[in-house]
């Protein structure tokens, strides 16, 4: 059977693959940023994920005003790097896994949750900066994606309920499915940032560190953050963050947190990250959360 045995939490700011992607990653403004991903990098190279199940949100790339939806899941073979103005990345394609998507596509539906189906899309920085900052630079990615894309672009975002709950309902999902695969969940996006209006620049670290503190045991609490508090604690942009609670929804009740990185300054938002692997109970059960 497939499980899920990790999550991982990471903002995904676009300027970072722009850094990757002209070589300066070592230069001393940058080198502690990535520091914070060396243990990250050694540690996926033990785990070896067969399937990512990577939640970002679209920014106006290949969801724009036309349509928008609350969550989609995509189906599809291959997502191309998307042209988000300067040209696409010169990163790989990513390699989808139809046959996990469509599942849990379906298995979600009857849960409960309307999943929009995509088949084709490009996927923007929230999808590709992540896969660089554990990955680094390859000439293919080592494992397959699914890209779950979440709306916290137009108002209204789900709410962090709905959003826990479509978690728990993803690792029921991934658990019966027949073939044995390593599945990680990933939940990108955040940490507090607002990109426009009078409060542009916003970075709130206390808010940050909390919400990082918080999100191990607890998730219930963080779960019920309004996005009117979203937005007056963390910006408008800060809502993202509901994408992290959809990662710790997917795993155990009982995680070990086993690393974290935060740095300001980035670009408008701190870099958050953090990893935990789940822990079964002294009978080697895994427990829901
Ligand atoms: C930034 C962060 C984001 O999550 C994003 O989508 C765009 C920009 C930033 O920090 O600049
Ligand atoms: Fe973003």
């Amino acid at each position: 059977m497939a499980k899920i045995t990790a999550g991982l939490g990471t903002s995904h700011i676009p300027l970072l693959g722009r850094i990757i992607d002209t070589g300066d990653s070592d230069k001393p403004e940058w080198a502690p940023v990535f520091k914070g991903f060396e243990f990250t990098k050694e540690w996926v190279e033990t785990q070896q994920p067969d399937v990512v199940i990577l939640i970002y949100n679209d920014h106006a790339t290949s969801f724009d005003m036309c349509f928008i939806p609350t969550f989609a899941i995509g189906c599809g073979e291959e997502f191309q790097p998307a042209d988000e103005g300067y040209g696409a990345r010169p990163v790989p394609t990513v390699q989808g896994s139809p046959k996990l998507a469509w599942h849990l596509a379906e298995s979600l539906i009857l849960q409960g949750f309307d999943m929009t189906i995509v088949n084709e899309m490009d996927v923007d920085h929230g999808l590709t900066v992540p896969l660089s900052m554990v990955f680094g630079e390859v000439e293919e990615w080592p494992c397959q994606v699914i890209p779950l894309a979440v709306n916290t672009v137009v108002y209204p975002s789900p709410t962090g309920e709905r959003c826990l709950a479509l978690g728990r309902a993803i690792r029921k999902a991934v658990e019966k499915f027949p073939e044995h695969l390593n599945v990680q969940v990933w939940g990108t996006g955040g940490m507090s940032h607002q990109l426009l209006g009078e409060r542009a620049g916003l970075i709130n670290q206390t808010w940050d560190k909390a919400f990082m503190d918080s999100l191990r045991l607890d998730y219930e609490r963080l779960s019920a953050i309004s996005q009117v508090e979203y937005i007056r604690e963390s910006g408008t942009e800060g809502c993202e963050m509901v994408m992290w609670l959809i990662m710790r929804g997917a795993l155990n009740q009982s995680v070990n947190e086993v690393h974290r990185h935060y740095h300001v300054p980035v670009s408008n938002t701190a870099l958050g990250h953090i990893i935990y692997e789940n822990v079964t109970n002294e009978n080697g059960e895994d427990q829901v959360l």
